[in-house]
């Protein structure tokens, strides 16, 4: 736990804004999935290297969808020569030369989303390690952007192409190690079973073909309770409904089989807070607003999705504001009347009940590690914020702030 203490500490070191991610609370969610036989770090997620490099030391191995996230994962000693399964696997709807290159050079297993990866990396590299990816036919998603399943996703391979799919590994001599499902974010467990068969149903074809696999990958998508009484995931539960496709799978094959779980949420969500000053307040019309000097550019979710993040309001000493609860509307400083961070899906705007504060006072958005640093921008050439890793009494700098001057760099070549 990061303690009021150390917020207001890195508060005064750093400045706001800034994130704050607490090294036990990322090691605990890696502990609740250790039945899996891999757990691969999604790293979209959260991908700051040291970070990464804190999963390494757990045994836990990384998925990357970018030449850039294959890079951080290469940096945090990720090593693709390591013996057995993939520490790196590159995952993609699509490829270009220069990612081609690399994973080859690499010898970094691809999940592929298209028949056009499978053609273009079995024309470069007959013999390449590769999984497919599956579009079942249906997702689900906390909001209709995070589901990547079904007829308007672009994602995977769709259900009904996998015999074109697996004719283009022949031909081409791709090695074929499993197939994987990730059907959205924040999945509901409605639809774990029909995953589980759609699975089943797709290795039943794999086997008719007369080819094998070696793993399948369930994918990620745990979700975290974001709202205070919103019920955790059932681990145990999830492992079982998965570990009895998995063995209906190896009775099917006649061998076992691995089982991996994908997670990006679940591992950091809670780890991570981002820090805030309150700079104004003022009452618009029915709507009393707090301006914070954090914007969307640092935590997109809000405006992206109506994403609900809790926000807490301490002194600049950290200790918490108590007292009279005023239903406040929380935005930042961007010049978009978006920037809010209390707001519904579509831009409706909501309030939470913080405390009467002061000017000077840390808000502070809890749950904020999972595709909070990930996903900020230089919008309104605002430099990135740092990020700090608080690990028991010891707290690190494992990104300093960006410079206005690196920003503007990039255009003086
Ligand atoms: N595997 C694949 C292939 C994915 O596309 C994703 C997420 C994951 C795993 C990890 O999903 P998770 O366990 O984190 O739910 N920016 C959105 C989430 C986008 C997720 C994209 N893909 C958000 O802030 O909620």
């Amino acid at each position: 736990m990061i303690s009021q203490q150390q917020i207001a500490q890195i508060a005064t070191q750093v400045h706001t804004p800034c994130w704050i991610y607490d090294a036990d609370s990322i090691r605990r969610q890696i502990s609740r999935l250790r039945q899996f036989d891999v757990i691969r770090f999604a790293q979209k997620a959260c991908s700051n290297t040291h970070l990464l490099r804190l999963m390494r030391e757990q045994g836990v191995m990384v998925d990357s969808v970018s030449l850039g996230e294959i890079e951080r994962a290469l940096v945090a000693g990720f090593n693709p020569g390591d013996a057995g399964h993939s520490p790196i696997v590159f995952t993609a709807d699509l490829l270009d030369t220069a990612t081609i290159a690399r994973v080859v050079e690499l010898n970094i297993p691809v999940n592929c989303g298209s028949p056009q990866m499978l053609q273009q990396l079995g024309a470069a590299h007959p013999g390449h390690p590769v999984w497919l990816r599956i579009n079942p036919g249906f997702g689900h998603g906390h909001s209709r952007k995070t589901n990547t399943g079904g007829e308007q996703s672009k994602h995977g391979i769709w259900h009904e192409h996998l015999t074109e799919c697996l004719q283009i590994i022949q031909q081409t001599g791709l090695k074929l190690i499993g197939l994987h499902m990730h059907i959205g974010s924040g999945v509901d467990y409605a639809h774990l079973q029909s995953v589980c068969e759609a699975m089943t149903q797709q290795v039943r074809y794999v086997r008719k073909f007369g080819l094998d696999i070696d793993a399948i990958s369930v994918g990620g998508g745990l979700s975290i309770p974001y709202r205070v009484g919103e019920e955790d995931v059932d681990t145990e539960h999830y492992f079982q409904i998965w570990d009895a496709a998995r063995q209906q799978i190896e009775k099917m094959l006649g061998h076992s089989v691995h089982m991996e779980i994908e997670p990006g949420r679940f591992l950091v969500a809670q780890s991570g807070l981002l820090v805030s000053e309150l700079r104004a307040q003022k009452q618009v019309g029915s709507n009393f607003f707090a301006l914070v000097d954090a914007g969307f550019n640092d935590l997109a979710r809000p405006a992206m999705y109506g994403s609900f993040h809790r926000i807490s309001a301490h002194a600049p000493d950290g200790t918490p504001r108590a007292g009279a609860l005023r239903p406040t509307v929380v935005a930042g400083p961007l010049c978009e009347s978006g920037d809010v961070f209390t707001q519904e899906e579509g831009g409706e705007v909501v309030s939470q009940d913080l405390p009467v504060c002061e000017i000077g006072d840390l808000l502070v958005f809890h749950d904020a590690g999972a595709y909070g640093a990930s996903m900020s921008s230089n919008y309104n050439s605002r430099p990135l914020i740092p990020e700090i890793l608080v690990d028991g009494e010891h707290i690190k700098k494992i990104r300093r702030r960006q410079t206005v001057q690196e920003l503007i760099a990039l255009e003086l070549d």
